[in-house]
C-alpha cells in the first residue's frame, strides 16, 4: 500500500512538475513550526484564533445578514469601515485591516504589472489548472460541496473569481486597490464556515476532520494556486525573470497572510514553497464523490461561455494541464484528436507568443481565442461584469 500511494505521488508529481516523498510532519516542520506537528502545534492545528470565536459569537446572536448588508458598500482598500457593522466586528476589521508590515510595496507593485503582463496565461492556469485540481483536493471538495455555496456553482466561482480578479489587478494592494477588503472578507466567510460545517451530518459523515480549513488546509491550497502556476510558467518556458518570480511569491505570501496564515508557516522562497507543495499536495489529490460532480459543474459552466473549442478539447486541456491520472479520477471524457492537437500545438503556440520561435502555428488563432475567452471570463469576474458581493453564509448545503 505504501508503496503503491508512493508511486501513485511520484507519477502525479511529474506530471505536476512537482515530485516528493510523502513525508507532511518534515514539510511542516521546514516552514518554521519545528516540531509542531509532532507536538499537535503545527499549522495542521492552527485556525484562526482572531476570527473564529468572533464569528461564533456573530453567528449565534443572529448578526449575520445584518454584516452582509452593511457591507456590500465596502469595497475599496481605503473604504472607511462600514456603519452598521456590531461594534466587536468593527474592532476586529480594525485590528486586521491592513497590510502585514512585512509587505514591501515595491514587490507588491511589481507583482501587479507582473499580472497584468502575464493576466491570459494566470487566468487560464488558474482557472482550468488550480480551479479543477481544488476538486480532486478531498478536503476542499468536500467542505465546499456541503457549505451553502456549493449548491449554486456559478454563484461561487464568480466569487472565487472576484479573489483572483483582485488579486491580479494592477494596485491590488494600494489603497484604491479591492485586495485588502476581499481577503478580509473571504477569512471571515472561512470563520463562519468552521462553525457551520461541523452542524452539517452530511459533511461531518465524509470528512476526515471535525473542524475544516485549517493553515495547514490553506497552504495546501496556496500550493495549488500560487506554487502550481508559477511551475507551469517556467516549464512553458514562458519568459519569467527572477524580480518577477520574487514579485509573484511576494504578493502570495502578503495574501496567505490577510487569510490568516501566521507568517512562520508561509514558505519564504519558491523553492521551499516547490518542496512543500511536493509534500503536502501531491500526495493527498484524490478523487472523491462530491469533487467528481464538482469538476463536472465547473467545466459544464465554462463549457456555456463560447471559448471557441469543443467540450472534448477543454477536457482534453484540463488533462494536458493536470495529468490523465487525474482526468481518469474525474471521468473526463476523451478527445484523441483534440489531444494530440493541444500537445503539439500547445507549446509551439506559447513559443510563437513569446516571440521565441519565427513560426506561427497553423493552430494560433484558435490558441488565441480561448485564451482570450477565459481571460474575459475572468476579467468579467463570471459572467455579469460587475462586482459579486462575497456573502458569510449563515447554513449549510441542505443536500
Ligand atoms: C469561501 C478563497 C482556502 C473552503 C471562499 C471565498 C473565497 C475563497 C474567495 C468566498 C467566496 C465564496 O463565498 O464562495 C480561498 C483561497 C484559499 C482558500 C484564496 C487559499 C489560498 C480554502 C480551503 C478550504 C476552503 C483550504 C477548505 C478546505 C471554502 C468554503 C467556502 C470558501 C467551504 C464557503 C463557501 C460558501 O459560501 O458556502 N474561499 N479559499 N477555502 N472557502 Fe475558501
Amino acid at each position: 500500500m505504501e508503496n503503491l500511494s508512493r508511486r501513485k505521488a511520484l507519477s502525479l508529481g511529474v506530471a505536476l512538475g512537482l515530485v516528493g516523498v510523502a513525508n507532511p510532519v518534515q514539510a511542516w516542520a521546514s516552514t518554521g513550526s519545528g516540531t509542531g506537528s509532532a507536538a499537535g502545534t503545527g499549522p495542521e492545528w492552527i485556525w484562526d484564533d482572531a476570527a473564529d470565536p468572533l464569528m461564533v459569537s456573530m453567528l449565534e446572536k443572529g448578526h449575520v445578514p445584518a454584516i452582509n448588508t452593511a457591507w456590500a458598500s465596502w469595497v475599496n482598500n481605503n473604504d472607511p469601515l462600514p456603519g452598521g457593522l456590531p461594534a466587536e466586528f468593527t474592532a476586529y476589521l480594525r485590528q486586521v485591516n491592513r497590510l502585514p508590515s512585512w509587505a514591501d510595496p515595491a514587490k507588491l507593485d511589481r507583482a501587479a504589472d507582473f499580472n497584468r503582463r502575464r493576466d491570459t496565461y494566470l487566468f487560464m492556469l488558474y482557472g482550468l489548472g488550480s480551479g479543477i485540481m481544488s476538486t480532486v483536493i478531498p478536503r476542499e471538495a468536500k467542505s465546499v460541496y456541503w457549505s451553502a455555496g456549493g449548491a449554486d456553482m456559478q454563484d461561487r466561482a464568480a466569487k472565487t473569481f472576484t479573489f483572483g480578479y483582485d488579486l491580479s489587478e494592477l494596485g491590488a494592494f494600494k489603497p484604491t486597490g479591492q485586495f485588502v477588503v476581499t481577503a478580509n472578507k473571504t477569512r471571515v466567510v472561512h470563520a463562519a464556515v468552521r462553525h457551520l460545517l461541523p452542524q452539517s451530518p452530511h459533511w461531518r459523515a465524509v470528512a476526515d476532520e471535525t473542524v475544516p480549513i485549517s493553515a495547514a488546509d490553506i497552504l495546501v491550497t496556496f500550493h495549488s494556486l500560487g506554487t502550481y502556476v508559477h511551475r507551469k510558467l517556467l516549464d512553458w518556458r514562458i519568459p519569467y525573470p527572477a524580480a518577477d518570480q520574487e514579485a509573484f511569491l511576494h504578493s502570495w505570501q502578503v495574501a496567505v497572510h490577510l487569510l490568516g496564515v501566521p507568517y512562520e508557516h508561509i514558505p519564504r522562497t519558491w523553492a521551499e514553497a516547490e518542496r512543500q507543495s511536493a509534500q503536502v499536495l501531491t500526495p493527498i489529490l484524490a478523487p472523491s464523490t462530491e469533487g467528481i460532480k464538482l469538476a463536472e459543474e465547473l467545466l459544464g459552466l465554462t463549457a456555456q461561455i463560447d471559448l471557441g473549442v469543443t467540450r472534448g478539447f477543454l477536457n482534453e486541456f484540463v488533462r494536458y494541464v493536470l495529468s490523465d491520472e487525474v482526468g481518469d479520477w474525474l471521468g473526463l471524457r476523451r478527445d484523441y484528436a483534440s489531444a494530440a492537437l493541444v500537445r503539439t500545438a500547445w507549446p509551439a503556440y506559447v513559443l510563437f507568443r513569446e516571440g521565441l520561435s519565427p513560426v506561427m502555428p497553423g493552430t494560433f488563432y484558435m490558441f488565441d481565442q480561448f485564451v482570450r475567452a477565459l481571460a474575459m471570463l475572468f476579467l468579467n469576474k463570471g459572467s455579469s461584469g460587475t462586482t459579486t458581493p462575497i456573502t458569510i453564509p449563515t447554513g449549510n448545503r441542505a443536500a
